[in-house]
């Protein structure tokens, strides 16, 4: 959806794509496991083809791009179009360039046939539904030749959807503007190449940042301590096996779970899961992410303690668990 005049895309459009996707999704996987007349198929079935009805009659008088009108081009303008688009040269078009208006045509008379050969179905095999009264017309081979085409067009309009989604990224590039974005937000939204690379860069960054959090173990413990609010150079390092040991509620402490050796396995007190063994020098994977740390630590304090650690506690805990 590329538009001259810089108008919004239509929220009545944004609403019946995204509606159409989560339907088309959860048809196609609740049709193909053999169970077609399932309820969630025949709803969503249903819900589909009062979607598509008020769609096709809002193109004939609704908003100025949702008109059929605009997305009617002769195949010679689309072929054309199709040619030019390999020379990366991009036309202004109103509401949708040639490739895509014949694009959503196409899929919108596909789903007027499956939705026509799934309603046929539900009548003539369920004997349900409004197509009831041709259920005497029509006899069981030419049931199942609808049945087939249902089949057959589904799996034609996803590779139709295919093309779409493969033209959408295309005219993206060669426009320069986001649509899957716009198709969201319905503002014109144009990549911007230096935020777009600097994105990128964030990202690969971060990327690898996290990779090395997690693979080589290398955790800045000082920068861990001072995002708890603790002055470092105050640091009091003595007290972490006492306090692993200490039972501020009656028998419960770290080493419930943990045991007093941290070299050994603990096991869970209520599940009965093994916890591995707590020292970095036996388990190389102990200590080596942050966020597990601070969950973990949250969590556990909670079960321990009835409350949230301090800052010096957690602390003495790690430094404790560091060096032992
Ligand atoms: C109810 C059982 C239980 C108790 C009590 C318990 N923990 Fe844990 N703890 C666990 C489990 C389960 C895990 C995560 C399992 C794993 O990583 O193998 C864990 C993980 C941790 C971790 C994360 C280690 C890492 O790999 O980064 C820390 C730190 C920790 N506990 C500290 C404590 C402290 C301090 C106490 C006492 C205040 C405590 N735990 C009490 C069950 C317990």
């Amino acid at each position: 959806m590329v538009h001259s005049n810089n108008t919004d895309i239509n929220i009545m459009i944004r609403i019946f794509h995204w509606f159409l996707v989560a339907l088309f999704i959860a048809l196609f996987i609740t049709g193909n496991n053999n169970n077609g007349g399932n309820a969630i198929h025949i709803i969503s079935g249903y819900l589909l083809t009062s979607f598509v009805l008020a769609r096709i009659v809002w193109g004939f008088m609704g908003n100025e791009n949702a008109l059929w009108h605009n997305y009617l081009y002769s195949p010679k303008s689309t072929f054309n179009y199709l040619l030019k688009l390999s020379s990366l040269t991009p036309v202004k078009f109103k509401a949708h360039n040639p490739a895509g208006g014949t694009m959503i045509l196409i899929m919108i008379i596909m789903l007027v046939a499956i939705i026509t050969s799934g309603l046929l179905i539900q009548s003539l095999f369920e004997l349900e539904g409004i197509f009831l009264l041709l259920a005497t017309y029509v006899n069981d081979s030419q049931a199942l030749i609808i049945k087939d085409i249902h089949f057959f067009l589904s799996y034609i309009l996803l590779v139709t959807i295919g093309f779409h989604i493969s033209g959408v990224i295309y005219s993206s590039y060669i426009y320069k503007a986001n649509l899957p974005i716009m198709m969201v937000t319905g503002k014109i939204t144009f990549f911007n190449k230096k935020k777009l690379i600097m994105s990128t860069y964030k990202y690969i960054a971060l990327l690898s940042l996290y990779a090395f959090n997690v693979h080589s173990g290398a955790i800045d413990f000082n920068q861990l301590y001072r995002s708890w609010g603790v002055d470092i150079t105050t640091i009091n390092t003595t007290q972490g096996e006492q306090l692993w040991k200490r039972e501020l509620i009656p028998n419960k402490s770290c080493t419930s779970c943990h045991t007093n050796n941290l070299k050994k396995n603990g096991t869970h007190v209520k599940t009965k899961k093994l916890i591995k063994p707590m020292s970095p020098k036996i388990n190389q994977k102990r200590l080596t992410n942050t966020k597990k740390i601070n969950k973990w630590l949250k969590r556990n304090c909670k079960f321990t303690y009835k409350r949230e650690c301090t800052a010096a506690e957690k602390v003495n805990f790690i430094e404790f668990i560091r060096r032992n």
